[in-house]
């Protein structure tokens, strides 16, 4: 089979498809294992950005394949780089601008997520993950270390001793480790895990928008900031939510025991 002849799928490395509100990105660069290569990194942005814009999409979905979400930046693109090209390189701003995604976002996790990997899962709001999922820092094996976010999202997951041993000897928590340590939401039969994942994603995306996105806010706030200061943003978080139709709809429907119908007002 020719490059021209083979399924538009096999071809593309990021495929982008929707279900009813959910916008889901699913990373298919099967040989490399995921590995987020520039480009790779380029579309799953553009994509995100694509469903942040469409108020259509009320949740995002992110997912590999059983036998890797990511394993990581991509290597042989890095091997040669230089502090220069490094610093100069918009990879970094990528990560930023998925940070800045303002809707809640699932990772569907199966596999190895290792370095850039799990730290992109971890740039998620919630991992569903397969039993069969590995995470790890292993950058310290490489010569280098974690640099998109790895050092500081993981400390605040897992905490500083499973951190340092994880980034420091390269250790992989498999899944009921990271379900104890706190890094992923829940753990999942292979077979279900992107069923589970995108009912999950499903779930967030049936409730009031505004309400999803301040929530998701409130919860990735808490985490740099004191807690006299995120209990202060929260009341307002809260009370900006009083200005929206959709709160209105879901007390209303509450009251008059029916499903309410939200529009994103
Ligand atoms: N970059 C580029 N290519 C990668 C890759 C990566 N991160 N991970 C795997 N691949 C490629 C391999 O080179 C191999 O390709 P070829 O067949 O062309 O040689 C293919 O994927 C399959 O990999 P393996 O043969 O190694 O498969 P395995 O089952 O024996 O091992 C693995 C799997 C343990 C994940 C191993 O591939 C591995 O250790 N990968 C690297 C993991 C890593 O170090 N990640 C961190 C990268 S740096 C980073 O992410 C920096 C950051 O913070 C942003």
């Amino acid at each position: 089979m020719t490059a021209q002849t083979q399924p538009r799928e096999l071809l593309e490395e990021v495929v982008t498809s929707v279900d009813g509100g959910v916008g889901i990105v699913r990373l298919n660069r099967l040989k490399a294992l995921n590995a987020l290569s520039y480009g790779v990194m380029q579309k799953i942005v553009e994509a995100f950005e694509v469903y942040e814009r469409d108020p259509s999409i009320r949740c995002i979905l992110i997912t590999g394949n059983e036998r890797a979400f990511a394993a990581g930046a991509d290597i042989k693109e890095l091997e040669n780089a230089t502090v220069v090209e490094m610093a100069s390189s918009l990879q970094m701003e990528r990560w930023d601008r998925i940070r800045r995604i303002s809707k809640p976002i699932v990772a569907a996790v199966s596999g190895f997520a290792l370095g850039g990997g799990c730290e992109l899962a971890m740039c998620c709001d919630m991992i569903v993950a397969s039993e069969t999922a590995v995470f790890g820092q292993p950058e310290v094996e490489i010569g280098v270390m974690p640099g998109a976010g790895g050092t500081q999202r993981l400390t605040r997951a897992v905490g500083k001793a499973v951190a340092m041993d994880m980034v420091l000897t390269g250790r992989r928590l498999d899944a009921k480790e990271a379900l104890a340590h706190g890094l992923v939401s829940r753990v999942v039969p292979l077979e279900s895990f992107y069923d589970e994942a995108l009912k999950a994603a499903h779930a967030i995306a049936s409730k009031a928008p505004m309400a999803a996105r301040m929530a998701k806010e409130g919860v990735a706030r808490a985490l740099d900031m004191s807690l006299e200061a995120g209990l202060a943003y929260e009341r307002r978080l809260f009370y900006l939510l009083f200005g929206t139709e959709d709160q209105k709809e879901g007390m209303a429907a509450f009251r008059e025991k029916r499903a309410p119908q939200y529009k994103g007002k």
